[in-house]
C-alpha cells in the first residue's frame, strides 16, 4: 500500500503484572508481532476479535499512552512517539478516538456547548460566528437538534445522544484517523445502524478508520476490510466480501459459522449479533511461541503448538495457519 496513513510493524507489548507478595510477578503477551497498516484514502478497517484479545492495546499503542515492547508504529511515516515529542498538538487533531462509554469522557460539570467549543478552541478550528454555524452544523449532521441540546449536562443526556455528541466533535475536527474502541457496544440496535453509517459517511470526510469490535455482523456491515485477532496475534486478514464469504483459518470459520444465516426478510439489525465474547471461554495463553488457537484447533498439528505460520497470501487474503502451506 503506499499512501498509508498508520503502519505497525511487528508490534509487541508485553505487560508485566506486579501481584501480591513474593514471586508473584506475571507477564502478558498482550500483542504478537502485529503487523498492519491503514490507507490514507478513505477506509474502515476492522479489527475483530473476543475480550483480551488485545484490541484497545492497539487502541491505547495508537494514542501514545503506551509504548511498544517491540516494533515501530508509524503515523505518516514518522513513530508516534516522535509525533508526541515535536508535534503533540497536529497529532491529537489528526488521530481522534471514540470509546466504547461516552460517559466517562465527559466532565459532568461540562455542558455540551462547552465541550464543542473546546475542541474548537484546542484546535483552533474557527471563531465567532463561523465557530458558532460550525457546531450547529455538526449537531445537525449527526441528527441532533442544537436549540435542546447545547444547554444540556452530561447526565440529562442519553446514551445515543452523548455517543453522537461524540460524533458530532468528529465531525467538527475532522482528524484523519479515527479510532473507534467498542463504539457501539452499548447502543440498541437501531442507533448501532446510525452510528456505524457515520462511521462510513466520514470517508467522504476523508477519515480512515479502525473500527474495534467483538462483533462480526457490525464489521460485515461498514468494514472495508477485516483483521481477525486472536490472543495477540492477527490471524486472517483481507477484504470483508471475502473474509466473511471464504473465511480461511479455522478461527475465522468458527466466528462465521456462528453468525444467524440471514433471513432476506429482515433488516441486518434485526438478526441476532454475534458476541464473539460469549462463544467459548478464552483458553489463556499457554501456547505462546505457537499458534494462540492451538487448543481451540481441530485441525491443530503438533508444530501449531511450537510454531507460528508465516503469513500466506491467498488471492486478496492473508492467513497465518499451516493449512495453507
Ligand atoms: N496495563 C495492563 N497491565 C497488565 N495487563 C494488561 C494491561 N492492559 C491490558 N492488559 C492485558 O492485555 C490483554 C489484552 O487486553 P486488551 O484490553 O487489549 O483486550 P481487548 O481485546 O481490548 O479486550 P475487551 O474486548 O475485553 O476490551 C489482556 O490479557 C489484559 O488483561
Ligand atoms: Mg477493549
Amino acid at each position: 500500500m503506499n499512501n498509508t496513513l498508520l503502519t505497525f510493524q511487528n508490534v509487541s507489548k508485553v505487560f508485566r503484572r506486579v501481584g501480591f507478595g513474593f514471586l508473584s510477578k506475571t507477564a502478558v503477551q498482550a500483542l504478537k508481532d502485529v503487523s498492519f497498516s491503514l490507507s490514507s484514502e478513505p477506509e474502515v478497517l476492522a479489527l475483530v476479535g473476543e475480550s483480551g484479545s488485545g484490541k484497545s492495546t492497539i487502541c491505547r499503542l495508537i494514542l501514545g499512552l503506551e509504548e511498544p515492547t517491540s516494533g515501530e508504529i508509524l503515523y505518516r511515516g514518522k513513530s508516534v512517539s516522535e509525533w508526541l515529542k515535536n508535534n503533540k498538538k497536529e497529532y491529537i487533531r489528526e488521530v481522534q478516538i471514540i470509546f466504547q462509554d461516552p460517559y466517562e469522557v465527559y466532565n459532568p460539570f461540562y455542558r455540551v456547548d462547552r465541550v464543542l467549543w473546546m475542541a474548537i478552541k484546542k484546535f483552533n478550528i474557527a471563531s465567532g460566528d463561523e465557530a458558532n454555524r460550525l457546531i450547529h452544523e455538526s449537531l445537525e449532521a449527526v441528527g441532533l437538534r442544537p436549540r435542546e441540546i447545547l444547554g444540556r449536562y452530561p447526565h440529562q443526556l442519553s446514551g445515543g445522544e452523548r455517543q453522537r455528541i461524540m460524533l458530532s466533535r468528529i465531525y467538527l475536527i475532522k482528524p484523519k484517523l479515527l479510532v473507534a474502541d467498542e463504539p457501539v457496544s452499548m447502543l440498541d440496535a437501531s442507533l448501532r445502524a446510525i452510528f456505524l453509517d457515520h462511521l462510513r459517511d466520514f470517508k467522504n470526510l476523508g477519515i480512515s478508520t479502525l473500527y474495534i469490535t467483538h462483533d462480526l455482523n457490525t464489521a460485515y456491515y461498514i468494514a472495508d476490510r477485516i483483521m481477525i485477532i486472536y490472543s495477540g496475534r492477527i490471524l486472517e486478514r483481507g477484504p470483508t466480501e471475502d473474509v466473511i464469504k471464504n473465511p480461511l483459518h479455522p478461527y475465522t470459520k468458527m466466528l462465521i459459522t456462528s453468525i444467524p444465516v440471514p433471513d432476506p426478510n429482515k433488516r441486518w439489525q434485526d438478526r441476532v449479533v454475534i458476541d464473539v465474547a460469549k462463544l467459548q471461554k478464552v483458553s489463556g495463553r499457554e501456547s505462546v511461541s505457537g499458534c494462540p488457537f492451538y487448543n481451540r484447533c481441530q485441525f491443530a498439528m503438533d508444530r501449531c503448538e511450537r510454531n507460528f505460520p508465516e503469513t500466506k497470501r491467498i488471492n486478496n487474503q492473508e492467513v497465518n495457519c499451516f493449512l495453507y502451506e
